[in-house]
């Protein structure tokens, strides 16, 4: 306990604090919060990941190699206020044949979702669950009215729109009706078992949906992380392919950065309320949403000409059109994004000019 007059310091668990979420997060909250300690644990399963070990050890995190699936792993932590769920294989490709079995899919994704409530029942810590806009029915997004605006899809707002979804983005209240792909699945699972842990138990649950997290340092693939994959692959001139959709490539998501997710999550500890909205949309919004054929023009004007190749056929989960509604969080925490799409842009291919291996760091 803290001695009288003295303020308790906050202490934070990152799970993951070795990704691009997780490590942003971490370096975004010590800068802003006066005395934070941070304590990380990471099992380094992502390839890249490992370079950010020194840093975060730099920063003044308390690093843990373990792995959250092991029960003794996670009691080995010490005791936390709060824990930022940052741990997962974020790939809707996850869990399908060549991505990875299903199994290793739900043991990482879910399973292990169980030490941490655990962990969270034990220590009476609240939790921070970062969620997906990939928690949406897949039928219901490709029902959307969209229309051809530039180069990208955008929503039709001339037609009748489904629950959930006006001009300012997807908000909670949007269809999560299987299927959601087996990534989403887990994800929408975590939510319940998150809140129900928290009624149960008497700790602090806020969950967000998150739309597309992007910035320098990430680990981008063609199926997650798209935005550094694709200003990476184009500077490197790797070939680049603009999959389903007619090839079009008008495909569009909207995307924010960890930095602003860093002062949401903050408002979020401060937030005493124990009853109400405990889900809540973030994310770029429809102002900060880019298709692919917009991004290889960006990437173009950057880097010279770098054309990609056209492959109609679909693939398994893909969506026309993602931006999340902000709304509820602007209304409950005054959060804002405050980095336009152009600085995160600008940000990834500076990253990448100065790291010409990032795409073989990242096992591309
Ligand atoms: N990046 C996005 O666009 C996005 C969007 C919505 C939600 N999210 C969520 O944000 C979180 C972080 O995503 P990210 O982009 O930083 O992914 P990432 O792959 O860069 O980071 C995930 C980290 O978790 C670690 N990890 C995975 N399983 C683990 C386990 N069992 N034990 C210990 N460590 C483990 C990995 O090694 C990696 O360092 C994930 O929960 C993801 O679902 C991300």
């Amino acid at each position: 306990m803290a001695a009288p007059g003295r303020q308790r310091l906050m202490r934070i668990l990152i799970t993951g604090v070795c990704g691009f979420v997780g490590s942003t997060l971490a370096e975004c909250l010590l800068e802003r919060v006066e005395g934070l300690r941070i304590t990380g644990m990471d099992n380094l399963m992502r390839p890249g990941t490992e370079t950010n070990r020194a840093r975060m050890e730099h920063l003044g995190v308390e690093f843990i190699h373990g792995d959250l699936r092991s029960a003794s792993d996670v009691a080995s932590l010490p005791a936390c206020d709060w824990v930022i769920d940052a741990a997962a294989n974020p790939s809707v490709l996850a869990g399908l044949s060549g991505a990875g079995s299903s199994r290793r899919l739900f043991e990482h994704n879910l399973a292990a979702l169980g030490n941490v409530l655990e962990y969270c029942r034990e220590h009476k810590a609240g939790l921070l669950l970062l969620s997906s806009s990939r928690v949406y029915s897949i039928p219901a997004l490709c029902d959307i009215p969209l229309q051809v605006r530039n180069q990208a899809f955008a929503v039709d707002s001339a037609s009748p729109l489904p629950r959930g979804l006006s001009a300012d983005g997807i908000g909670v209240d949007f269809s999560t009706a299987a299927p959601v792909s087996l990534y989403g699945a887990t994800k929408l699972a975590s939510e319940t078992m998150a809140l129900e842990y928290g009624a149960a138990f008497d700790f602090p649950v806020w969950i967000t949906r998150c739309g597309v997290l992007a910035g320098a340092g990430q680990f981008g693939t063609p199926s997650q992380g798209i935005f550094a994959y694709w200003v990476n692959a184009h500077l490197r001139r790797r070939p680049l392919r603009y999959i389903g959709f007619n090839g079009s490539g008008f495909q569009a998501r909207d995307a924010f950065h960890p930095r602003d997710l860093a002062r949401l999550l903050l408002a979020q500890t401060r937030t005493a309320r124990s009853s109400g909205q405990r889900v809540y949309t973030a994310g770029g919004g429809p102002a900060n949403t880019m298709s692919l054929t917009q991004l290889t023009d960006w990437s173009d004007q950057q880097f010279g000409q770098h054309a990609p190749v056209p492959d109609p056929a679909m693939r398994m989960y893909d969506i026309p059109w993602v931006a999340m509604d902000n709304t509820d969080a602007a209304l409950d925490f005054d959060w804002r994004i405050e980095s336009p799409l152009s600085a995160i842009l600008e940000e990834i291919a500076q990253h990448a000019r100065s790291h010409p291996d990032w795409l073989e760091i990242s096992h591309v």
